[in-house]
Formats: C-alpha cells, structure tokens, sequence
C-alpha cells in the first residue's frame, strides 16, 4: 500500500503512556483515521523557539512516523494566531466584525507555508499520497507544485466555506483562491460548503466546471466534494459503556441525586455560542420556574487560543454570564450551571454525555461538529437523550431527528430545552436510531476512506511541469 502523508498544523504525537488529551476535532479524527494506514504525519511540534532549526524532529510509533518543526514567536504571533485565527476564522465562520486583516500578519502565514513546504518536500517519496487538512495550510500544494512535487495532494477543510461576499472581504481573497486550485482534491463538510466554494472559483477566477464537481481553474484541473467527517463510532462506544467505572462520572452522578442534566462540551470558542446557550439555559428557567433545583447544566470549556484578544475577551464574558446566572437564580443547595474549563479524556466525556438528559450543541456557525456525533453515539438504547442541535452546525444535516434550534433565538433554544426534558421516551428512542445508525455507517473510517480512495485516482491524470 502506498504511504500515505498527512499534514496538519496540530499533530497529535502520542506520548507513550500519556493520557494527553487532543484539542479540538482535527486532531482527534486524524488521529483515528490514521490507524488504519502506514505514513507520515507532518506539522507543528506545538513548541515555540528562538531560532528553530528547519531540520524536523522526528519521532517514530510502530506504523506511523511523526515529523514535527518548531516556530519562532513571530511565526506563531503572524502566521498562527494572526493571519489563521484572527483573520481566516472568523471570516469563515461569518463573523465579519471580529476579522482583524494585517498585511504583515499574511507575509507571515504564507513565510510559514513556503517554510514547511521546503521542509516537507525533502521527506516525499514519488509514490506518497499527501492529505492537507485546514485553513492554517491553504497554499500548501500551492508551494509544494512550486518545488516539482506532483503527487496527489488533497485538502481537507474542517471549518465552513462561507458564502462568496463574506470570504471576499479578505483582502488576500484571490490569492488564496488561486492557491487553493493547486490541490488536486479539495474536500469540504457539507454541500453548501462546495457550493460556496465552487462558485467563487467560477465567479472570480472564471474556472470552468467539468461536471461531477470537477473544475478547470488556469489550466489546471481539480475537483471539490463533500466529505461530513465522522468519529471513531466503534470506540465512543465503548468507552460511554464502560464509563460507570470512571471515577469522575460516578461522583457527578451520584452528586445530581434526582436531577436531569444537561450537558456542552467545547473549545472555548466564540463560533460555539457559549455566552448564548447560558442565556438560552437562563430563559428556560425563567420561563419553568418548577424546573429550578431539578435540572442542572454542566459545561465543559476547555480554553483555547488564549494569545488572542477575541479569546481573552470571550473568556471574561462566560465568567461574567456563568456568575450573573448562578448569582441571581442559584440557591445554597443549587448551583443552576456547574463551567469547568478543564479538558477531560474520551471516557468521562463519553460517561458524562451517556447520563446527561439533554445534549446541548447550538454553535452559531460549526464545520461539523463532533460534540454532537459523540453525544448521539453515547446514548443508551433503553433510554436515550435528546440533542438540541443549531441549524447552523454542519452536522445538522446528518442529525435532522436532532431538535434543530436557530442560536441566534434564545426564546427558541429554551423552548426546545424544555421539549426535550418532557419528551416521552417513545419519541426519544424514534428520533435517536436513525441518527445512531447514520453515525454507525458514516463513521471517521468511512470519511477517509472516501477521501482517500477519491485521492488515488489523480494518479492516473497526467500532471503538468511544475509552475517556476
Ligand atoms: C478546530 C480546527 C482545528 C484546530 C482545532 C483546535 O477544530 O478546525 O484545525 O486544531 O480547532 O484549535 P487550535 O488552534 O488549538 O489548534
């Protein structure tokens, strides 16, 4: 079989022993997709340095190899938190206000994909099949064509694509456009990501389309599909049956005693709509007094990108909202939102998903999200939980027996809190097979398998020299 090579800015070495977690859904799917196949997993070592040596450290794990590199401070400051999650984040996520654009910030994005392109390249072998995986890395075929590599190279997009007039307010729009045409595969979650996608090909670069998603940008072909990323079903699984021995779940059952819980699980994000569902949860309780000390919220939040202004000011706002809440509607004996901002390991959150009553997953704009497979898959078939689920999550249209929710409306997400706490468990059980069986089929093996089996036909396409 062919030696397959990943690249991803986070790359999740596993430390012999450790029970590290893994942040955010890239990592934890790569991760399981990787174990079926043989290669090389490229990208950031997480460590920043002075001065880092262009000479990978490279780490071996029976089948999989690792090769990592440092960044320097101001590699990190432009290229990581700068141009990719200052100015690509938010726009992809449409949140136009919060795109902090900076030409220096950009130099240093596109410095640090020419960087590992030449550091990557020296590790290729004519037969390796390369993946690409998010937004840090879009003109990395881009550069990798630029130093005569032609093999197949696909991107995978974990965030949405938004719609044509919210991306071109990036000023390195059409840049990024052009870059991104060099991969012979670009995979994206949902259809009305390719659809935004494609048509801004075709609108600003008057790509040609070839039918079946394929499409002739300057001279070059490349194809764009929909792929939803899925999770390691089998495992989730598992660990949600075995999660009555975990020590963490036992002692937060015991503590609810009577009460239903409901449960989130992110990154601490503002595409998540933290502040907004704490709202939403406040309004439920506004409006079912009765349900005051028999329902409990918890939220798990581990932070993230906390060098950015965005994040820090996010963080401030939960804290204020979690303690106006709890202040003004707790009791000594009751404690209406429980926010911890520690990430725990697969088995707790599994245990924790599987005793919680109501799945709350509303962010205001999600690629995919995970959260809400995971929840889905935890749940007992005796007596399953409700997922409410914003419309606005790529996985909405895998899980349309979920109770769908507009974020935005916070009266709506209340209402179907309370829906889903009164729902008989008829219904329960109706909506949640067909959801658990589409989890089951579409799961994180079948996504790259997809994928990669898409990837392989662009051997047989003739390739044109190099561009200099
Ligand atoms: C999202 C992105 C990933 C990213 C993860 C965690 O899931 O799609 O690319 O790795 O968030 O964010 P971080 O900035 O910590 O890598």
């Amino acid at each position: 079989m062919a030696r397959l090579v990943i690249v991803s800015n986070r790359v999740a070495v596993p430390e012999d022993g450790s029970k590290a977690v893994a942040a955010g859904g890239l990592a934890v799917a790569v991760k399981e997709a990787f174990t079926a196949y043989e290669g090389l997993w490229f990208g950031w070592s997480g460590n920043v340095v002075e001065d880092p040596s262009t000479e990978p450290t490279v780490i071996d794990r029976g089948r999989v190899q690792y090769a990592v590199v440092d960044l320097s401070p101001q590699d990190h400051r432009e290229y990581y938190s700068g141009f990719a999650n200052r100015a690509l984040w938010p726009i992809m996520h449409y949140r136009l206000g919060l795109g902090a654009f900076s030409r220096s910030d950009y130099a240093g994005y596109q410095r640090v994909n020419r960087t590992f392109a030449r550091t990557l390249a020296r590790l290729i072998e004519p037969d390796d099949l390369i993946w690409v995986h998010d937004y840090h890395l879009l003109p990395l075929a881009s550069e990798l064509r630029g130093l005569g590599i032609a093999n197949p190279i696909g991107y995978f997009h974990h965030i949405p694509w938004p719609a044509a007039d919210v991306f071109n307010t990036l000023p390195a729009s059409t840049d990024l456009l052009r870059a991104i045409a060099d991969y012979d595969l670009i995979g994206l979650q949902t259809d009305p990501d390719v659809h935004n996608l494609s048509r801004n090909l075709i609108d600003e670069l008057r790509a040609i389309p070839l039918g079946g998603g394929s499409l002739m940008v300057d001279g070059r072909r490349t194809r764009i599909r929909s792929f939803p990323i899925g999770i390691d079903v089998a495992g989730f699984k598992e660990a949600a049956e075995n999660a009555g021995a975990n020590k963490t779940v036992r002692e937060t059952m015991a503590g609810l005693r009577t009460r239903k819980l409901l449960i989130g699980v992110d990154r601490l994000d503002y595409s998540k709509g933290v502040p907004e569902r704490m709202e939403a949860v406040e309004r439920f309780f506004a409006s079912n007094p009765d349900q005051r000390g028999n329902v409990v919220y918890i939220q798990i939040t581990p932070k993230s990108r906390t060098e950015v202004q965005e994040y820090e000011e996010l963080s401030r706002e939960v804290n204020e909202t979690v303690g106006e809440i709890n202040g003004s509607l707790g009791e000594p004996n009751w404690t209406p939102i429980q926010y911890v901002t520690k990430a725990y390991p697969r088995p707790v959150l599994a245990g924790l998903y599987r005793a919680a009553r109501v799945g709350l997953v509303t962010p205001m704009r999600d690629g995919m999200n995970l959260v809400a497979k995971e929840y889905v898959v935890a749940q007992s078939d005796e007596d399953p939980g409700v997922l409410v689920l914003s419309k606005f999550a790529g996985a909405a249209r895998q899980l349309p027996e979920a109770l769908l929710v507009n974020p935005y409306d916070r009266f709506e997400v209340a209402e179907a809190i309370r829906t889903a706490l009164y729902m008989p468990r008829s219904e329960r059980l109706e909506r949640w097979k067909p959801m658990v069986e589409r989890m089951t089929r579409e799961d994180v093996d079948w996504w790259a398998r997809n994928f990669l089996s898409d990837l392989e036909n662009f051997r047989t396409i003739e390739r044109e020299p190099p561009r200099t």
